[in-house]
């Protein structure tokens, strides 16, 4: 696994751990998480594929720089990461709810490079006011107060079993948790509710397409996941067994062999 650190265009610090070899996968992670959520995908699924994990811009170890960005800009520094490491293999995204958002842009943007993609515990919706006055809340209370404060709530809605103390998983979660900054969680709440509405693209997604979300999420729930995926003309749905919001970490058998299922047999790239 090697990690290295690549200057956008944009002069943005970005943070890229990249494992294997062959057909190129990016995986893009949720809030408030980063890279490490992939562990176990950039472990086994880079024995078929070279397997990409960017950190977005204030996560894990990438730098914030301006903390005015839009999802737009992070789709421009995904197709950076790709063209500097990928630009001649086939090209899959996967996103997780942030990172889905963040896979919607890109589709706009650049979705003539894309091989396939998976949209994983996410949605096409822009948030209601609710929502956004809810990311604002939680913008304000990490700049004036901290950034743990801001996010610590939320463990209990990404995990099934969030004990930190008897679950391992719950322990890693924890640790990307307590490593945000204030700075950095304000900035992405800001851009995730500036963000656009794509269901009135689903219908136009005409590319191979896989959904997948947790049994047991609340954020991206599974009988809604189910509806707006039939949208997307060849949408193949399917849903994580005994988990809630992160099913990469908390079912990773059944997660990756759901990717390995897509890859092989929908897009024929094993
Ligand atoms: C995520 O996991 O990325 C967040 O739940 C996304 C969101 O806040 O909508």
């Amino acid at each position: 696994m090697n990690s290295i650190s690549l200057l956008t265009p944009t002069g943005h610090s970005l943070a890229v751990t990249a494992s294997g070899s062959g057909p190129a996968l990016m995986l893009l992670h949720g809030f408030p998480l980063n890279h490490r959520m992939w562990l176990s995908q950039l472990a086994e699924l880079s024995q078929h594929f070279h397997v990409i994990a960017p950190d977005f811009r204030g996560f894990g170890q990438s730098l914030l720089g301006d903390t005015d960005y839009s999802l737009p800009d992070l789709a421009d520094d995904v197709e950076f990461v790709r063209t500097r490491l990928a630009s001649d293999a086939p090209f899959v995204l996967c996103g997780l709810s942030m990172g889905g958002y963040v896979a919607f842009e890109y589709w706009r943007r650049y979705g003539q490079h894309l091989a396939g993609w998976i949209l994983t515990n996410t949605k096409p919706q822009a948030d209601d006011d609710a929502a956004r006055s809810a990311r604002v809340k939680m913008a304000e209370v990490a700049v004036e107060k901290d950034a743990w404060t801001a996010v610590h709530p939320m463990i209990a809605k990404l995990l099934v079993d969030a004990d930190v103390e008897a679950n391992p998983i719950a322990h890693d979660v924890h640790g990307m948790l307590r490593n945000c900054t204030a700075d950095a969680v304000a900035a992405s709440q800001r851009a995730m509710a500036r963000r656009a509405d794509f269901t009135e693209h689903l219908s136009s997604m005409r590319l191979p397409t896989l959904v997948l979300t947790g049994e047991h999420d609340a954020i991206a729930p599974p009988q809604a996941t189910r509806d707006w995926s039939a949208q997307i003309p060849s949408a193949v749905f399917d849903i994580v067994p005994g988990t809630a919001h992160l099913p990469p970490l908390e079912n990773p058998q059944f997660f990756n062999n759901a990717v390995l299922d897509f890859l092989r047999d929908t897009l024929g790239l094993l």
